[in-house]
C-alpha cells in the first residue's frame, strides 16, 4: 500500500515537473520526432532554456519490446495524427508513467481513436501484467486501432469495445485501477457517475482536455473538486491539460 501511494506521489510530482516545462519542447522534439500540431508557445524563461535539452530528450527503451512499441508510437505520431485527435506525446508519457507507478491491472479508456493513448497505457501494462478495456464509437478509427495494437504487439492486452460508451460501460463489472476519459467532453460527468463505483480505492480517474476544453466539462470538474472522497489536481495545464483524480482509500 505504502509503495503504491509513494509511487503515485512520485509519479504526479514528476509529471508536474515535466508538465511545467515541456510546453516549449513539443515543437522541437528533434529530427527523430514528429512535430506537434499547431499550438501556441509561451515565452521561454532563462530557466526553461537552461533545461530545454533535458526536456527534449526522447524516452529511452529499456528492452527490445519497449523499443518496438516506441517505434510504433513514433510512427503514429508522425503519420497518423490527422483527424485522430490524439493526446500529445508528453501526455502519453505521463499516462505510461502513472499507470506503471500505481501498478494498474485494469485500465479503462473512453475514446480509443487509432489507439495512440492506448498503446502508451500498454507500455505500462506489459510490466504490471494488466489489461486495457477501451471504448470507441467510430468503426474506421477502431479498425485502425486494432491494426496499431497488433503491430505494437499489445493486442492480447486490449479489449476494444465498439459502440456508444455511455451504454457499453454499464456492462463493465471488474474493478478499475485507472479510468481515462478522452471522448465527448460533456459526457465526462455521465462516465464518472457510471464508473466511479468500479474505481478501486486508491485508483485514478484521468480526464483529458481539462485546460483547453474545460468549459465543456464543467459539471465533471465540479463533481471531482467538490467530493471529499476524491482528491483532484490538474497537470499539463500549459497545454490540453489532464485532471488527475484520486479515489481516496
Ligand atoms: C479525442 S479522441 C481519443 C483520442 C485517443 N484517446 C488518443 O489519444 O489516441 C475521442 C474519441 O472518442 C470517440 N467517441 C466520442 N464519443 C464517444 C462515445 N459516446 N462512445 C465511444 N467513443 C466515443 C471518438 O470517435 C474519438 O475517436
Amino acid at each position: 500500500m505504502r509503495t503504491l501511494r509513494s509511487g503515485l506521489v512520485a509519479a504526479v510530482a514528476a509529471a508536474m515537473f515535466v508538465g511545467c516545462a515541456v510546453a516549449q519542447s513539443q515543437d522541437k522534439q528533434g529530427a527523430d520526432r514528429a512535430p506537434a500540431p499547431d499550438r501556441p508557445r509561451r515565452a521561454q524563461s532563462a530557466h526553461d532554456k537552461a533545461v530545454q535539452e533535458f526536456i527534449d530528450r526522447a524516452p529511452l527503451p529499456k528492452d527490445d519490446d519497449e523499443k518496438k512499441i516506441l517505434a510504433v508510437l513514433d510512427d503514429m505520431y508522425r503519420n497518423q495524427r490527422k483527424g485522430m485527435m490524439n493526446i500529445q506525446l508528453e501526455d502519453g508519457r505521463f499516462l505510461r508513467l502513472i499507470t506503471e507507478a500505481v501498478n494498474a491491472k485494469h485500465v479503462v479508456e473512453i475514446g480509443t481513436s487509432n489507439g495512440y493513448s492506448g498503446i502508451w497505457f500498454c507500455l505500462a501494462l506489459r510490466k504490471t501484467g494488466g489489461k486495457l478495456t477501451t471504448h470507441e464509437i467510430d468503426e474506421g478509427r477502431a479498425a485502425l486501432a486494432r491494426k496499431n495494437f497488433a503491430r505494437a504487439g499489445v493486442d492480447k492486452r486490449v479489449t476494444l469495445v465498439m459502440g456508444d460508451a455511455h451504454q457499453e460501460v454499464l456492462k463493465l463489472k471488474e474493478p478499475i485501477d485507472v479510468l481515462f476519459l478522452d471522448a465527448d467532453k460533456p459526457g465526462y460527468i455521465d462516465y464518472l457517475n457510471k464508473l466511479l463505483p468500479l474505481v478501486r480505492p486508491g485508483g485514478l480517474i484521468l480526464a483529458h482536455n481539462t485546460s483547453n476544453l474545460g468549459q465543456a466539462m464543467k459539471s465533471y470538474l465540479d463533481a471531482v473538486t467538490k467530493n471529499p472522497d476524491l482528491e483532484t489536481l490538474f497537470v499539463h495545464r500549459h497545454d490540453q491539460g489532464i485532471g488527475v483524480t484520486l479515489k481516496k482509500r
